[in-house]
């Protein structure tokens, strides 16, 4: 069994080697997840493959808490960061109260949460007060619908000064760590250089301190659709398909169950 990381081990990977994030959504995925990777991420993308919803912005916090315990429950020797949800953060107060909640009613380790330097002041208060923090930059899920889609980041001049703007605020901050998604690959290295904490990309190229997956996109579990930055390690639709397939058919022909299924 590996041992359970903290925000130092963490910390102290840097220009070491890299880091392994997933997400999961529930014991039974996070338990056979834990021997594997360094963070298991409670993300609200769990709102989409999961809850069946188009964004991640309906995703609460009592939803959060509930997906949180499960993946604690089924991985008790992992560090588990648990997503804020869009909303539950707007400012110094609600987003401590909601965080004191995540830490109080779970084992989660840290809470994500995104934005850059606006939400810096933000990071600061939890830390603060004894919330670790992994902050989020780049690409953010929870502005889809102001931005009017996800849109990959770090095109021009001006978007790269404000994620290394952003990167810097978040570090200053006192965030442990730092998700970059959907940023060009070599403004995300060049962020990676800048700030003296891991930064675990997602769509954002090789040159960063790690890599986080969907766990439902790189098992090839969600259908819907599959952005280019992922790598579909086995195509989990199809072989989950098939198998219920072969049992309805046995069922239905009452090949299933035989005599060594039965009491
Ligand atoms: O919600 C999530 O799964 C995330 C990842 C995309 C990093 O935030």
């Amino acid at each position: 069994m590996n041992k359970k990381m903290t925000i130092n081990s963490i910390q102290k990977t840097k220009g070491e080697r890299s880091l392994v994030m997933i997400t999961a959504y529930d014991a039974l995925f996070a338990k056979l997840f834990e021997n594997s990777v360094d963070m298991i991420l409670v993300g609200d993308s769990l709102n989409m493959s999961f809850a069946g919803r188009k964004d991640t912005l309906s995703s609460t916090m009592q939803q959060m808490i509930y997906h949180t315990n499960a993946v604690c429950n089924g991985a008790k020797n992992s560090f588990v960061i648990c997503d804020m949800p869009f909303g539950t953060y707007t400012n110094k107060e609600d987003a401590l109260k909601n965080a004191i909640d995540v830490f109080q009613q779970t084992n989660a380790d840290c809470v994500k949460i995104e934005g850059g330097k606006d939400k810096a002041h933000i990071v600061e208060y939890l830390v603060k007060n004894g919330i670790a923090v992994c902050g989020h930059i780049g690409l953010l899920p929870q502005s889809v619908r102001s931005e009017g889609g996800y849109k990959v980041k770090g095109r021009d001049t001006q978007e790269q000064l404000k994620l290394i703007e952003d990167a810097r605020a978040i570090e200053e901050a006192g965030a442990f760590c730092m998700v970059i998604e959907g940023v060009i690959a070599e403004v995300a290295s060049e962020i990676t250089s800048c700030v003296n904490i891991p930064v675990i990309g997602i769509g954002a190229g090789n040159g960063v301190d790690g890599q986080v997956l969907v766990f439902s996109d790189m098992l090839g579990l969600f259908e819907e659709f599959t952005p280019k930055f992922v790598k579909k390690y086995i195509d989990g639709a199809s072989i989950v398909k098939e198998a219920v397939k072969i049992y309805a058919d046995e069922v239905k022909s009452k090949e299933f169950p035989q005599e060594i299924h039965t009491y």
